[in-house]
């Protein structure tokens, strides 16, 4: 089982896209373990989008995601990393195919809607950075068994 960090933007809470952003997630069988809403100060922004900092548009980054309150999630689930980045699509919204959350709820390519943790470490770092201890929850759903075929021992 994998973690994942996932940030709702300024835009997506803005424009009232929550809820079928996160439909996405869930439909898909992935389980929401971690859930905030709050507004990220330039300290945390800097943390967070550090490799990133020099870049031409780390000023706007920062200033977009500082701006208005975020929905920070931690999903879970096998590959929740790169099945949630899939989700996403391309980081530009011009760019990003149709199907996807960017591809399907944006235009922009700085109001992108949506941030998800790119590797393992990324997803370990910034999970630490914006949850707690405790506030990832560990529990079951009920029907969990039938989102993984569990037949073999191993869920898959
Ligand atoms: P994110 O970190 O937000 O999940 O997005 P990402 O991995 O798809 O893209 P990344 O390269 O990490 O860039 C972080 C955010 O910076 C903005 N960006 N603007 N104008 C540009 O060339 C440019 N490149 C990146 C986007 O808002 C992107 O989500
Ligand atoms: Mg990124």
């Amino acid at each position: 089982m994998e973690t994942t960090l996932l940030i709702l933007k300024p835009d997506a809470v803005q424009r009232g896209l929550m809820g079928r952003i996160i439909t996405r997630f869930e439909e898909k069988g992935l389980q929401i373990v971690g859930a905030k809403l709050t507004m990220i100060s330039p300290e945390t922004a800097a943390t967070h989008y550090m490799d990133h900092a020099g870049k031409g548009f780390y000023p706007g980054l920062v200033g977009f995601m500082t701006s208005a309150p975020v929905l920070i999630l931690a999903v879970r689930g096998i590959g929740a990393i790169t099945i949630c980045r899939n989700l996403m699509g391309a980081t530009f919204g011009s760019k990003a195919a149709a199907g996807t959350i960017r591809g399907d709820f944006g235009v922009s390519n700085s109001f992108n809607l949506i941030h998800g943790s790119d590797s393992p470490e990324a997803a370990a770092r910034e999970l630490g950075i914006f949850f707690g201890a405790g506030e990832v929850l560990e529990y079951t759903r009920a029907g969990d068994r039938w989102v993984y075929d569990s037949s073999s021992g191993k869920p898959e």
